[in-house]
């Protein structure tokens, strides 16, 4: 039977080059974005965008409704949506706290609400991928403290919904990425980019179809002994 994958964020860096993936390996894939970017819309067979504002939990249930109506269940998936506030502490204005809160962790958090009902009593073990931050554990890099902590919660959730799920073959892991070239780097500064990529160490960024080929080993067959896991990207840069 063909998986029906979500990716949130499909629009970006990272979530067109994990809707290739999936779609490269067999799945049907519902791509969610707050916009579409032109040239950035997937006209590949088995792909289907929807747009909606993640944050927002009312949008939320009316896509998820509109999935479970269509398609009846989900087997897969991914939350990708982030962004990146550049606000450093103690600077950093409420409204901007709230919005970063809200579009990396209440997004997921509403996301596999909705998801979890459409995933029971699957065939196989369903999987969620929650796509967090190495900057949730490194502290030298530049990361300001709500993109991390939006993070460290997101892999709360990973943890939580892992035990919560594990006996009904729900598979709950995050993958912790490092720097990745995608959009994202456009909100740092010309200096702070050139630093981080330096600190890496095959010197380079890594690629969004890396960390896409690690989403495709956890949704296919591989992923399904793993659950409750962090998965840290990055080249190895912070073994000690
Ligand atoms: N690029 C990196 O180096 C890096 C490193 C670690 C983690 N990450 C994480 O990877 C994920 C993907 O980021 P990316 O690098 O591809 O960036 P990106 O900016 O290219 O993609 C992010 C996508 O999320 C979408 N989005 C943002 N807010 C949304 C909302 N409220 N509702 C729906 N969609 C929304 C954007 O429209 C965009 O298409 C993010 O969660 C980011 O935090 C990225």
């Amino acid at each position: 039977m063909t998986k029906i994958a979500v990716v949130t964020g499909a629009a970006g860096g990272m979530g067109q080059a994990i809707c290739r993936r999936l779609l490269d390996d067999g799945c049907s894939v519902i791509g969610l974005d707050i916009s579409w970017p032109d040239g950035t819309v997937l006209e590949a067979t088995g792909f289907r965008g929807v747009t909606g504002d993640l944050s927002d939990a009312g949008a939320v249930k009316t896509i998820f409704d509109g999935i479970a109506a269509q398609e009846g269940r989900i087997d897969v998936l991914v939350n990708n949506a982030g962004t990146c506030f550049m606000s450093d502490f103690p600077d950093i204005p409420a409204e901007e706290f709230r919005r970063q809160m809200a579009v990396n962790f209440d997004s997921c958090f509403h996301c596999c609400q909705a998801a979890i009902p459409l995933m029971r009593g699957g065939d196989g073990v369903r999987k969620i991928i929650n796509i967090s931050s190495n900057g949730a554990y490194n502290f030298d890099v530049f990361d300001p403290p709500h993109y991390r902590a939006s993070k460290a919660a997101m892999d709360t959730l990973t943890k939580d919904l892992a035990r919560r799920y594990a006996a009904e073959k729900i598979a709950v892991n995050s993958i912790a990425p490092a720097m990745t070239e995608t959009p994202l780097f456009n909100v740092l500064t010309e200096e702070t980019l050139a630093r981080a990529i330096a600190a890496m160490p095959h010197g380079t960024a890594m690629q969004p179809e890396q960390i896409a080929g690690w989403v495709g080993f956890l949704a296919g067959q591989g992923g399904d002994v793993c659950s409750g896991n962090v998965i840290v990207l990055n080249q190895g840069r912070d073994v000690r």
